[in-house]
């Protein structure tokens, strides 16, 4: 399985304020949505909490918690063990170029950041309080395939990158260049 973090930060590594996002860039939503588009999503209880429409449309949504009986829309998977999780998500992305992607929060991105494959980052050039940041990590370990500016409706340029770990194997490779041609 391949599995891809998505973030967005700003220049300082916040990733969150009061339980949402600091800022509000549809542009930048628009390219989380093409991005995940078809794959399967992991997610922290918070990040799902945050979600504005639950789940979200065409992707499978695996949220976890410590609490078995949180309450999730229809449609979406609860556990309370992240490698259960990830097991289901195994057996959802097999054998069919679905991508594993975790979106968040910090909780899951530090528990993925030593494993996931690719790293699908947004850099937003403004800077923002906040209470949550992505976790320190070694871009050494990371090779940048594709990488991207854009400007938003409200204001806000921002930059996206999608980076491969540097240690990537043939079907990974493979498989990205696929991915990247396809959109
Ligand atoms: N900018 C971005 O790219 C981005 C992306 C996602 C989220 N965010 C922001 O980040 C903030 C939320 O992040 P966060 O780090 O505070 O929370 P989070 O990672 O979304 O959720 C944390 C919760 O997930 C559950 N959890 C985590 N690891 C678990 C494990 N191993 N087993 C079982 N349950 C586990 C626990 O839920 P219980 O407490 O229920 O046990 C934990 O409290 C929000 O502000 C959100 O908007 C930003």
């Amino acid at each position: 399985m391949i599995i891809a973090i998505i973030a967005a930060m700003d220049p300082e590594g916040i990733i969150g304020k009061d339980g949402v996002l600091p800022w509000s860039i549809p542009e930048e939503m628009e390219f989380f949505t093409q991005s995940t588009m078809g794959h399967v999503l992991l997610m922290g209880r918070k990040t799902y909490q945050s979600l504005r429409i639950k789940p979200l449309p065409g992707r499978t949504s695996l949220v976890v918690s410590s609490d078995k009986s949180f309450q999730v829309a229809d449609g979406v998977l609860l556990f309370d063990d992240l490698d259960e999780a990830e097991e289901k998500a195994r057996e959802l992305t097999q054998g069919n170029e679905k991508l594993l992607f975790v979106i968040g929060g910090r909780a899951l991105f530090e528990a993925y950041l030593p494993k996931a494959d690719l790293l699908y980052l947004t850099r937003v050039e403004a800077s923002f309080e906040g209470d949550t940041r992505f976790p320190d990590y070694d871009p050494e370990q990371w090779s940048e395939i594709t990488s991207q500016r854009h400007s938003s409706s409200v204001g806000i340029e921002f930059s996206t990158s999608i980076s491969i770990r540097k240690n990537a194997g043939e079907e990974l490779l493979a498989m990205c260049s696929r991915l990247i041609k396809s959109k």
